[in-house]
């Protein structure tokens, strides 16, 4: 193409930038970090008629197929105390922060409320759009606000939490501004004073006290995710696969009588949430694998690449595990990442 930008690369292998590490190609990639260039690279992509995909940390998405259009990063890694309003702090992360290190700079900083989120794979940009959770604590608690900048006119909005509509591993990102959007940066409300979040009974086993130091916290999370889920950078994958489904009173019964040992959780409008990877479980399939894919044997729920394969396999055993759950169970489990990409036979 004549008239490509210089911040765009041709026909680059996606591998990296998934944490499934599938092979992939975008047919255009861009990583910006400003908002003049992000701009810009919108509007050729608009010119050009290309599709476009924003990618985070790439830990919640499996590729299907390659991306015949621009695959954009932005990259703002800046992070800053923007407000003190007495009890609490407003800070800002760009976009482009790694989770993790965001959740390190905080309690070192003495900004507190995300302890719980700890080794979370992705980006801050990406957190708002699946509403992260764990060990009791979920993103939303401590979103003030979401910048945003529109895909269709470039204008820059600011988003309340009220706007983002979060519900479990879900927001407005995900339903009715799908699309719309490149997530630029986050304003989070953390207190000044620490008060940790215990309430997960794994979590207490872990802390040398039931008083622990935030640093205390954050390594009492590390070594609970480090011993159930897979490092990404090791065994590829997305973390949890599926949500935990809600099912409604009479059905949670109707389960109960059926299989007396079936832990549940109580969720809103009476319903209860059933721990997917239980359910999994049960159903023969953790540590089991199709190909080159396989579920973890150490949390069901969390499906695994080690043998590198593509996306196609990664759906097969997708289905291969759902169906057996409804079978058994008569539940339906949902996919929690995203699916992209085309492929030849679509
Ligand atoms: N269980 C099994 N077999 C397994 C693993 C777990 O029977 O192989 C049972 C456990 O005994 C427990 C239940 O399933 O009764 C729940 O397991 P766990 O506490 O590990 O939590 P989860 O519901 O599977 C959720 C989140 C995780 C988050 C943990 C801790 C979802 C979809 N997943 O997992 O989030 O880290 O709670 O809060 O809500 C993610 O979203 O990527 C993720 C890792």
């Amino acid at each position: 193409m004549a008239n490509l930008p210089a911040a765009v690369h041709c026909g680059v292998d996606l591998q990296p930038f998934n944490s499934l590490a599938i092979s992939a190609k975008a047919q255009y990639y861009s990583k910006v970090s400003d908002l003049v260039t992000l701009r810009e690279m919108l509007h050729w992509c608009a010119s050009e008629h290309l599709p476009l995909l924003l990618l985070g940390g790439g830990s919640n998405l499996v590729f299907c197929g390659d991306w015949p259009g621009l695959v954009l990063q932005y990259a703002d890694t800046d992070i800053r105390l923007v407000a003190d309003e007495g009890e609490d702090l407003l800070v800002r992360a760009g976009a482009g922060v790694e989770w993790h290190r965001f959740v390190l700079t905080a309690s070192q900083r003495g900004w507190y409320g995300i302890e719980n989120l700890a080794l979370i794979p992705g980006s801050v940009g990406a957190a708002p759009v699946q509403n992260i959770g764990a060990y009791g604590v979920e993103l939303e608690s401590v979103v003030a606000s979401v910048e945003v900048v529109d895909i269709q006119s470039g204008a820059l909005t600011v988003l309340s939490k009220a706007d983002c509509q979060f519900g479990y591993r879900d927001s407005v990102f995900k339903q009715a501004a799908k699309d719309q959007y490149v997530i630029t940066a986050v304003t989070f409300r953390l207190a000044k004073q620490f008060s940790p979040v215990l309430t997960y009974p794994a979590l207490i086993e872990v802390l040398p006290s039931t008083q622990p130091t935030p640093q205390q916290l954050i390594d009492a999370i590390i070594a609970v995710r480090q011993n159930k889920l897979p490092d990404p950078a090791v065994i590829p994958n997305v973390g949890s696969f599926f949500k935990n489904p809600v099912v409604n009173g009479q059905t949670a019964a109707q389960l109960k009588h059926q299989f007396p040992d079936m832990p549940m959780y109580p969720a809103a409008d009476r319903c209860q949430k059933l721990p997917a990877a239980w359910l999994i479980d049960r159903a023969g399939w953790r540590g089991r694998s199709l190909g080159p894919v396989a579920m973890h044997d150490r949390q069901a729920l969390v499906l695994t690449n080690p043998g590198r394969g593509d996306g196609h396999d990664v759906l097969a055993l997708a289905q291969a595990v759902a169906a057996d759950v409804l079978s058994m169970f008569g539940v339906a489990l949902e996919m929690e990442p995203q699916c992209v990409g085309v492929s030849d036979g679509d």
